[in-house]
């Protein structure tokens, strides 16, 4: 990554100008029996309040911009942004926010019709939605490319913090990686073990990694054609870290704990007591942690206690401390800790992809903009 990224006050006079904000308010929602959708939580939005509101005590005039969910390119109701337009207002009065942007194809294939359409009375552009930095559509990188343009205040800090946690971390650096699939973390995974001292491997990914190393894992979930890559990644001589016990169901379904093997029927859904307490003292050990995924099953109070664990030590290290987004954030707000932590991102995908790469499209087409004048 090289050149600098435009802030705010790159724009200079931002008065009287009609601002165009990518925001992403891909927000969770649930319908009730009415059919009615609700937000069930607003951390994106609350995120992209300095930033609108920066612009507004300027006087500029505020139009946002959003996906929500994947209605692939036509209108589809239950991706409609009226709640997010209604708790948008309530938050801020008087900003603009147009209709889902994946309704158009031309979001998703970047077309220039799409961006024209975008842009036609807009005077300057702002991308805040870190959450979508990472996906070349019309919205990113297409106003950047004609339109005076800058990060806004939530894009620079997540940009600020996660490239110093992947070039500049403070040592003994921690990370601990969770969810299911491990082959959508194969590339982040990659570029941690350069860096890290300790790598925590837990959720259902941990099975394709203990399968790897021949224990027998009964019926978990895993992905058995990662299994070779595991084992590459296993034999580098790395500090992976996996768990040295786990709980799930056995075969006729009741409660079970267990070593490292599984009989045959039995379902690990979380890491064990033992492993919890292990990966919590390297945790608390280190000076930089980076979390990303659950350990386990959450959701079921059966199998929350790894990732409880988890979310506490990351609460009470000293350490400086990194959540990805997605699940690990909403296992953090479930805890009550997600104002514990140094840094919860708004973005899970592109938060990988940015330690990762070390760069997003989002930015590279930011950093390509025109200044204002
Ligand atoms: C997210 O929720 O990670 C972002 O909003 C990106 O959504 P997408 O994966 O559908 O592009």
């Amino acid at each position: 990554m090289s050149g600098a990224i435009p802030t705010l006050e790159d724009l200079g006079d931002v008065s009287g100008k009609r601002v165009l904000v990518r925001t992403d308010f891909n927000v969770p929602m649930e319908t009730n029996d009415a059919g009615e959708r609700s937000i069930t939580d607003d951390f994106r939005i609350r995120s992209a309040l300095p930033t609108i509101e920066w612009l507004i005590e300027r006087g500029a005039s505020v139009v946002c911009c959003s996906h929500l969910g994947r209605p692939k390119g036509s209108v589809d109701e239950k991706y409609s942004m009226h709640p997010v337009k209604v708790r948008l207002a309530a938050l801020t009065p008087g900003v603009e926010l147009l209709e889902n942007l994946r309704f158009n194809p031309g979001e998703e294939a970047n077309s220039k019709d799409f961006v024209d359409s975008l842009i036609h009375d807009i005077d300057l552009y702002v991308n805040d939605a870190f959450g979508a930095a990472h996906r070349a559509h019309a919205s990113i990188v297409g106003p950047p490319a004609t339109l005076p343009s800058a990060m806004g205040r939530l894009l620079q800090r997540e940009v600020e913090v996660l490239l110093a946690l992947r070039n500049t971390p403070k040592h003994p650096f921690t990370a601990v990686l969770g969810g299911s699939k491990i082959s959508d973390k194969l590339g982040v995974v990659e570029a941690l073990l350069e860096t890290v001292d300790s790598l925590i491997i837990g959720g259902a990914m941990c099975f394709t990694f203990l399968a790897a190393q021949g224990y027998s894992i009964g019926d978990s979930l895993f992905e058995a054609d990662q299994v070779d890559t595991c084992k590459r990644l296993l034999t580098l001589g790395k500090p992976i870290h996996l768990p040295e016990d786990l709980v799930g169901l056995d075969a006729q379904g009741n409660y079970a704990t267990y070593g490292r093997r599984l009989p045959p029927g039995a379902k690990g859904f979380d890491i064990g007591p033992g492993s919890a307490t292990a990966f919590s003292d390297l945790i608390m050990e280190a000076r930089t942690v980076f979390w990303n995924g659950p350990m386990g099953m959450f959701e079921d109070e059966r199998f929350a206690g790894g990732t409880r664990t988890v979310a506490h030590a990351m609460a009470d290290t000293k350490a400086f401390t990194v959540v990805g987004g997605g699940d690990s954030a909403a296992a953090l707000a479930q805890f009550g800790l997600d104002d514990a932590v140094d840094h919860v991102s708004t973005g899970g995908g592109a938060s990988l992809e940015l330690l990762e790469l070390g760069d997003l499209p989002g930015l590279a087409a930011l950093r390509k903009a025109p200044h204002a004048s």
